[in-house]
């Protein structure tokens, strides 16, 4: 059964792909992408979410679809709403969503397009799983370049306990449920073994390095006005900023494991994911 595979050019797409490879054979898989001569080994067709006329041909004869959520944020709930609609009409059996933690409750701004695409999916009549996926560990790990230069790792998360996982681990578990049976109706809460502050974090750093890296918690507007002073867009800074007050909140904390009962391993913890970046 062919399973389609949106956002198959990303970071986490093209792990998914990997991950997938070695579990179900490659002729069963199809990208959808919107530059197909970007994908090898594997079937690609033009897909882009701003274009819902040329989607229903891209999806014909795909049994399952993962649809992994755009990066255009405030474009998505409209992007992933065009997506399903064409599902339904090439008679997609089953959509498995990336969703984020806790959509349904959490204050994360993200949320209200996640929530409204889980909604729409519900309405569609097509069998759906939801990952919910909390944060990627590389969120903050890619920071670390610009904290070593600082001399500080900067936030505004507070003490609020941040349990997240590799893109990796995100990936396998995306993988484990496409090919896996018993998925169908599913939702995920999908988040790391691990919990720790951005303190916790710095202080890993700081072990690893062998240099003092503290923890500086600035205000929301303190942070997103650093970010901006690192050439961010105003948007970006002012997100960014507002996700780490929701982790304050605990927005980003999970207790259970069902990422790592998923993937049939621990996830991998932020040390590991550190010291990947360390060795880079
Ligand atoms: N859980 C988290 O911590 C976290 C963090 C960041 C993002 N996310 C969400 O998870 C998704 C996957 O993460 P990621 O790290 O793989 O992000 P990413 O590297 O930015 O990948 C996003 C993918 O979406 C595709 N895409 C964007 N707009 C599209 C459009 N109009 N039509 C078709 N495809 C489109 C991109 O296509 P191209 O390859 O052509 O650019 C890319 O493949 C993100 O898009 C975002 O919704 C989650």
């Amino acid at each position: 059964m062919k399973i389609g595979i949106t956002g198959a050019t990303g970071q986490l797409g093209k792990l998914v792909v990997e991950q997938l490879k070695s579990r179900t054979d490659a002729s069963d898989l199809i990208a959808l992408v919107r530059s197909p001569q970007k994908v090898e080994d594997i079937e690609a067709r033009a897909f882009d979410y701003n274009a819902p006329e040329s989607m229903e041909e891209s999806l014909q004869g795909i049994h399952t679809l993962l649809l992994i959520s755009g990066n255009e944020i405030g474009k998505r709930a409209m992007q992933h709403k065009n997506v399903i609609n064409a599902a339904k009409e090439a008679g997609i059996k089953w959509i498995v969503y990336t969703s984020l933690l806790r959509a349904d409750t959490s204050t994360l701004s993200l949320a209200e397009e996640h929530l409204a695409t889980e909604k729409y999916l519900n309405e569609s009549g097509i069998s759906f799983t939801l990952l919910r996926n909390g944060w990627y560990t590389e969120n903050y790990s890619g920071s670390i370049p610009g904290a070593l230069a600082a001399g500080a790792f900067i936030g505004s998360a507070g003490d609020g306990k941040i349990s997240s996982a590799s893109r990796a681990d995100f990936a396998e578990a995306a993988a484990a449920v496409l090919t896996g049976e018993g998925h169908e109706g599913k939702v995920y809460e999908l988040a790391g073994d691990q919990s720790f502050t951005l303190k916790d974090f710095a202080v890993e750093i700081s072990k690893q390095t062998g240099k003092d890296i503290p923890y500086q918690d600035l205000s929301e507007q303190e942070y997103s006005k650093a970010l901006q002073g690192f050439g961010l867009p105003d948007r970006i800074a002012d997100g960014i900023a507002s996700w780490d007050v929701s982790a304050s909140k605990g927005d980003l904390y999970a207790e259970d494991k069902t990422l790592s009962k998923l993937i049939d391993h621990p996830t991998t913890p932020m040390s590991e994911s550190i010291k990947a970046i360390l060795n880079s």
